[in-house]
């Protein structure tokens, strides 16, 4: 029997026609899952998402064949990345590592000298040894939240406004 090819994953800048499925997909991760109204009731709606995507905030998503299966946004202003999701079928295939590649890229081209992002407490999840393969080193734990970050190659000196 021959098997079914599976596509290639593509990437691109996400627009305002994505965000619904920047919704779907966010709250159907194995880990770190947010309901609807989890995200609601911290402010993330579709309105603000298209919003913060006008002002300072800029994204990419990864597409297999029609489907959007993983996104990533950061924050010029401030250094943050913002969020990166990829669905549980999709993880492990280096969809993750590309999205935060462009992610980490555009927050140096825009003149930041220090990323930084919040993710949860527990070691074991996959997203802190993503991280930490990435070269993030923890920051600080606060908020019940540990606080990650991460410096451009050649520079340590603080650039974007810190949270
Ligand atoms: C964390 C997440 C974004 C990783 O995405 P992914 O597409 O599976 O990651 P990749 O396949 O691109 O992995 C990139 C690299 O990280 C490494 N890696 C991934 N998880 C790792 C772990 N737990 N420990 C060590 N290395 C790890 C991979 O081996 C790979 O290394 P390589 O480039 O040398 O091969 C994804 O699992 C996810 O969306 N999780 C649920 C949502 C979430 O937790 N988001 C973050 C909230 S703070």
């Amino acid at each position: 029997m021959t098997p079914i090819a599976t596509p290639p994953p593509q990437f691109r800048e996400i627009a305002t026609a994505d965000i619904p499925s920047l919704f779907d997909v966010r709250t159907r991760t194995r880990e770190n899952g947010y309901t609807l109204d989890q995200l609601q009731r911290l402010g993330i709606t579709p309105a603000s998402v298209e919003h913060r995507l006008a002002t300072s905030f800029k994204g990419w998503l990864g597409t297999v064949g029609d489907e959007v299966v993983a996104f990533c946004m950061a924050d010029a202003a401030t250094g943050e990345l913002w969020v990166i999701a990829v669905l549980p079928d999709f993880e492990g295939l280096g969809i993750g590592g590309r999205l935060m590649a462009l992610a980490e890229q555009w927050l140096w081209q825009s003149g930041c000298r220090r990323a930084w992002l919040t993710t949860d407490l527990d070691p074991a999840r996959r997203a802190y040894g993503f991280y930490r393969r990435r070269g993030w080193t923890d920051w600080k734990t606060e908020d019940g939240q540990r606080w990650m970050e991460l410096f451009p190659a050649t520079v340590s000196a603080a650039g974007c406004r810190r949270p």
